[in-house]
């Protein structure tokens, strides 16, 4: 019982009670139109000689001459409807004007399609509805694009008529899948004795290294909520206050700068536990994803996940997130020109930097235009330039390398390219030479290009890793101050403690990231839990006492009453799910998302707001310096 309603199993719905006997009695709504027995996509041929009715949203019309198909459809499937000609005249004509997405209430009976026209393609293609009876619930306009499996309409348009693109079948099974996903995390956290836990919305900076969204406060006048980054210092906050193992389905918000796998406002499977160290961490979390994906997609993980170290995944495949589902990786070729009078090569040796290459395996046979295009993507990432060797049999009396550049190498360095790269015939090398992070990351697009080019990712799988001894801080190259990798309560080794009076960039921290695909998943450390390793942090980052009791004063004082060991992570839900679903944009599996620079299509949002909506908050709107300079 829910108040005066009650739930009535037969008709799987919450009837009024007081109008409970008219529907028993007659099958109707309070409206007086027949309610649903069946959805449209549990019909089969089972069911054949069953009268039923089904609700739901015109998928298409076909008037053949006379008899007329629809194509219903609901969130459970599409079911085939027959009007024939030959006995109701009045129900024919209401068929014919029936049009794509009105919503109609239909009854008849389930009948076997003539075998000509069974569709092995729909799972109720067994079988039509003969109509009898339909009811207009509601009519549509012509919708501005066509609500189906593949939809060709730009996605600014899709966005701002969200309920209509969220009608299509790929975005109702991203947010079941989603669902799906969600009651699994639960299911397997809670047996782990997680609480779920709530943490505020309206709150104080977290520091996660993007902007803030801030909220005026119209009591405390000048000042503001920050929304969080993450809900890092109330998880850490529980630990303390000892409820030992924590998790929430989190919301958060960054103003940070567009990607396309980023939202201003997304979900994180939040975590935290005390008393542990990495390898607690990891175990939970392979068993976590162990877990969600055999329930949800019946998919069975290989535990444990590869480990990389931080700095060999930058060494073999010139980022902190490889993608392992191929290899292709990139070879250090410093050693075999360390004697080399080819002057591109020698003059970044000198300079310290490096040269490395991948062998891009069987693409020897590479137009002009393919190469062009593989070097603007080497441009792009700050390479200096691309070099390329085609590995061919006729050119052997140039080592079997056919490149611009061949004249310039001894034969040494030839064949100790081809030896070092494992070329064989019909291959193409791609060398950059110049400065360690150029290199990196241009080598690190190629293998993901040429990855692509060669279709060496087969669809549906899911190669997880952690790479992990990240290092604590990294120097901002334009301003010269210390950073945090992750965030400033990030764990680190105490054996490299002396580093902080010396080098901090030589710090390892606790920290590790989770990478599906190619795709950073998810974040986390072993936290620092000691008041004087903290102030150490916050003091490497250069802030000073009263920036750090102003920001992080509740957390330090918390420390002083008795903090465990603690640590956790924070794995993307909308990245994940993304990749589950095989959808290409994090947009796809978000409800109602938003563009990548903030705003909603759909509502409009931001907007303006009221005047008297700003004088309440004593809040004065300055122009832009931009159109200030304009008006002058
Ligand atoms: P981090 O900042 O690395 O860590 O975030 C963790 C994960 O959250 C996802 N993510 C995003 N997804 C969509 N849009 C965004 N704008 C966005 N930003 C982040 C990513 C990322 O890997 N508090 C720490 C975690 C911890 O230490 O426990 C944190 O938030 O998948």
């Amino acid at each position: 019982m829910f108040g005066s309603f009650e739930y009535n199993p037969e008709e799987h719905n919450i009837v009024k009670i007081d109008q409970k006997a008219k529907v028993e009695r007659v099958g109707l709504n309070a409206e007086g139109i027949a309610k649903r027995t069946h959805t449209c996509g549990e019909l089969r041929a089972s069911h054949v000689g069953k009268a039923v009715t089904l609700e739901g949203w015109v998928h298409r019309r076909r008037d053949h001459g006379g008899v007329i198909f629809i194509d219903l459809r609901d969130r459970y499937g599409l079911m085939q409807v027959v009007f024939r000609p030959g006995g109701n005249a009045d129900l024919q004509d209401r068929a014919r004007r029936l049009r794509n997405e009105y919503v109609i209430s239909v009854r008849g009976i389930i009948r076997h399609r003539p075998e000509d026209m069974v569709n092995p393609n729909m799972v109720t293609g067994e079988v039509e509805l003969e109509a009898q009876q339909v009811t207009l619930l509601s009519e549509s306009k012509s919708p501005p694009f066509l609500i189906d499996e593949e939809s060709g309409a730009l996605e600014d348009l899709r966005l701002k008529y969200r309920y209509l693109d969220l009608r299509r079948p790929p975005l109702q099974r991203a947010l079941q899948l989603r669902h799906e996903v969600y009651q699994a995390i639960r299911k397997y956290l809670n047996e782990k004795l997680f609480l779920e836990i709530d943490t505020p919305i309206l709150t104080k900076s977290t520091p996660e290294g993007a902007r803030d969204y801030l909220v005026p406060s119209r009591t405390y006048r000048g000042k503001f909520y920050a929304l969080p980054q993450s809900p890092q210092i109330y998880k850490q906050l529980l630990m303390l206050a000892g409820l030992d193992r924590y998790y929430q389905i989190a919301r958060c918000f960054r103003d940070e700068d567009p990607r396309a796998d980023r939202q201003p406002e997304f979900t994180q499977i939040d975590i935290e536990m005390s008393f542990v160290d990495e390898e607690d961490i990891y175990n939970l979390t392979e068993g976590l994803f162990k877990h969600v994906f055999a329930e949800v997609l019946d998919v069975s993980l290989k535990v444990p996940f590869l480990r990389i170290d931080y700095w060999d995944a930058l060494s073999r495949y010139g980022t902190d997130k490889p993608d392992i589902r191929f290899g292709l990786e990139l070879v250090d070729l410093n050693d075999v020109f360390s004697e080399s009078h080819f002057q591109v090569f020698s003059k970044v040796l000198e300079a310290g930097g490096q040269i490395k290459g991948i062998n891009a395996v069987g693409c020897g046979s590479y137009s002009r235009k393919e190469m062009d295009q593989l070097a603007e993507i080497a441009k792009s990432f700050c390479a200096p330039g691309l070099i390329s060797f085609k590995v061919t049999a006729e050119e052997a009396a140039e080592g079997g390398l056919q490149s611009s550049v061949t004249k310039f190498l001894s034969p040494e360095e030839k064949t100790g390219l081809c030896e070092r790269m494992k070329a064989q015939e019909g291959d193409l090398l791609l060398i950059v030479a110049g400065a360690q992070r150029a290199v990196a990351e241009s080598l690190g697009q190629l293998r993901l290009e040429i990855a692509r080019r060669q279709k060496l990712i087969e669809p549906g799988q899911f190669h997880f890793c952690w790479v992990y001894n990240f290092p604590l801080f990294s120097r901002n190259p334009d301003t010269g101050q210390m950073e945090s990798e992750h965030h400033p309560f990030t764990g680190f080794r105490e054996e490299d403690i002396d580093f902080f009076e010396t080098d901090p960039t030589k710090i390892r921290s606790r920290a590790y990231d989770i990478v599906l695909n190619g795709v950073e998943l998810g974040s986390g450390s072993i936290r620092i839990y000691r008041k004087d390793h903290q102030k150490k942090v916050f003091e490497a980052l250069g802030l000073d006492q009263d920036q750090i009791q102003r920001r992080f004063g509740f957390l330090l004082e918390a420390f002083d009453y008795g903090a465990p060991p603690h640590g956790g992570i924070a794995p993307g839900l909308d990245r994940l799910i993304m990749i589950m679903s095989g959808l290409g944009s994090i947009r796809d599996v978000i409800a109602f998302p938003k563009t990548t620079t903030g705003a909603s299509l759909m509502s409009g949002a931001p907007t303006t707001v009221d005047e008297s909506q700003l004088q309440d908050l004593g809040i004065a709107l300055r122009p832009r310096k931009r159109d200030r300079e304009v008006e002058a």
